[in-house]
Order: structure tokens, then sequence, then C-alpha cells
């Protein structure tokens, strides 16, 4: 037969052991770690993707490189790049993928323990997920503020001066600084939630880490947080990170939609699955 360190024997044999776990009743506090792959079949380019990506395809905006664009140092002196693309990725035109319903199902099986989500695009919410599930570890677009006075401003607004071709700025005529998303910015500090929460809850007892390539940090470094002895499934176009370190690693290396459709079948939750995502 096969090694059996390699990934296709880990994830043809392990998958099955993922869903005999879960229907066991051994995993009961899940968490579950996501990035923009898993919003990629909603129409939302991911960012590292070759071709696809978000940063293959900032080219019409003259960048230094392609992380200016979410740069707080460079978006002072020329923030139209951003703006444009604010107006390309507005989260309010994209409907959550059944990856985003597999993690309500989850939710709503009792099971979910924490999301860490780096997406800004709210789908997640969009799906159903209750918010104080949710670690949003980047921010979203779901408010906005002065980036000098940090007073809030609606994100409806901010987009409405950017379609008219102006820039959004503080009311204050003392400040007068730029009104963004409360997305992170590189330069900026993460926020309150995610700076006290960069570790996983000490009790989970299976991770899940989809649609990521676990490059950002600190972010990139919660999946090595996950206690000995606990299974981290993988579930991602590559193999990213530490996963497939640890002997009870699981590797699902192809599309999240599709990883989910096939975790949620081993599971006998198929049909309520594909329910839940007609919902959105
Ligand atoms: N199914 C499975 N995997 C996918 C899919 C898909 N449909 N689409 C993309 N992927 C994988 C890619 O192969 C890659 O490994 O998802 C990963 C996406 O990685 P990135 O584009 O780097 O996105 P992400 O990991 O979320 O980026 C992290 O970088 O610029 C910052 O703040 C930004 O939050 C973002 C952070």
């Amino acid at each position: 037969g096969q090694d059996a360190s390699t990934p296709e024997t880990l994830e043809s044999r392990t998958l099955e052991g993922i869903a005999r776990y879960i229907k066991d009743g051994k995993a009961k506090k899940i968490v579950i770690m996501t990035g923009a792959g898993i919003s990629t079949s909603a129409g939302i380019p991911d960012f590292r993707s070759p071709e696809t990506g978000l940063y293959a395809n900032l080219a019409r905006f003259d960048l230094p490189h392609a992380e200016s664009v979410f740069e707080i140092s460079y978006f002072r002196n020329n923030p139209n790049p951003f703006y444009m693309l604010a107006q390309e990725l507005d989260p309010s035109k994209f409907r959550p993928t059944i990856t985003h319903s597999f993690i309500k199902l989850v939710h709503d099986k009792g099971l979910l323990l924490k999301l860490f989500t780096q997406n800004i695009d709210c789908l997640e919410s969009r799906a159903g997920v209750p918010s104080d599930s949710i670690i949003e570890a980047h921010g979203s677009f779901a408010t906005a503020s002065c980036i000098e006075c940090k007073s809030r401003y609606l994100p409806e607004k901010m987009l409405e001066v950017v379609r008219k071709g102006s820039v959004p700025q503080c009311e204050d005529d003392t400040c007068r600084g730029l009104v963004k998303p409360n997305i992170v910015f590189y330069g900026e500090p993460m926020p309150e939630s995610f700076s006290q929460n960069k570790t996983l809850p000490a009790d989970a007892d299976l991770a899940i880490v989809m649609g990521t390539s676990l490059t950002v940090y600190p972010f990139a470094s919660l999946p090595g947080f996950c206690g000995e002895g606990v299974p981290r499934l993988l579930i991602n176009n590559e193999q990213v990170g530490s996963l497939g370190s640890r002997p009870d690693d699981v590797l699902l290396l192809e599309d999240c939609d599709s990883g989910v459709r096939k975790l949620a079948k081993a599971l006998g939750w198929l049909e309520e699955l594909e329910t839940e995502w007609a919902k959105t």
C-alpha cells in the first residue's frame, strides 16, 4: 500500500475518521479558522491565488507593491486605489457560499465554540452565524470610522461619497481625516476582540481550517495552538502552514464547497446543509 504519511492516504482514511469523531460526540467544541478561499465561489477574489487573486490584479492602480492598497501609510497619501477597490468588494453585493452555511449548521448543532475569520466580507454573519461566535481578526466592512479621530461613520454613506468620485472625510472641521471601513490595514492594530484572543480556546476539541494560505500573522499561528490530540482538519486547495505535520491532521486538498459537502454527507447533514444554504 501507499506510504501512510502521504496526504492522499490521510485524507481518504481520516475524513471518515473526523466524521465518526463528530458523530460519536467527541467533538462538542469545534473551532473554525477561515480565510478568503471560502468566499471565492461567491465571486470575491482571494488575495494570493495566481492569476485570480486580488494581488495579481491591481496593476491598474500602479502601486509600489500589491499590499500597498491595504497599507495605512500609503492610504493616507493616496486613498483612491483602496476606495476604487472598496466599491468592487462592497460585501452587500455577494451571497454566502455553502461553506458559510456549513459553519452556520455547525453552530445550529451546538458544536461551534468559535469562528476565527480573516475575511472582511461579513458573509459568515449573512449566513446566520451569530456575531458573538465570530472573531473578525482583520475587522470588517460592517462599520467605518475616521482614521485620525476614530469617529464612527456609516459604511453606506462612505461608499456613496466614493461613488460620487469624492473622498470621504471626517465631518469634524478640526480633523478632516479620511474615513474608511474598519478593516485592519497593514500598520494598524488588530481589533480588541482578536488581540485578546490571539490563541485558540484551550477546550477546543476539533479544529477546522478552511480557505486560507496561513501567511499573515498573528492569525497564521492559531492552528499551532491546538492542543495535542486535538484533530486538525484542513479543507483547502493547497497544503498550508503546519497542517499535515501531526499524525492526526487531516488534509482535504480540494475546493472548500466540495469539501464541506463531503464532510456533511459523511455526517448525514447534507440535506440540512443544502436547505440551510438555499435560505441565504
Ligand atoms: N477552495 C479551497 N481553497 C481555496 C479556494 C477554494 N474555492 N479559493 C482559494 N483557496 C485557497 C488558496 O489556495 C489559498 O491557499 O485559499 C487560500 C487563500 O489564501 P489568501 O489569498 O492568502 O487569503 P487569506 O489567507 O485569507 O489572506 C490572509 O492576507 O492581505 C491579507 O488581510 C488580508 O485577510 C487577508 C490575509
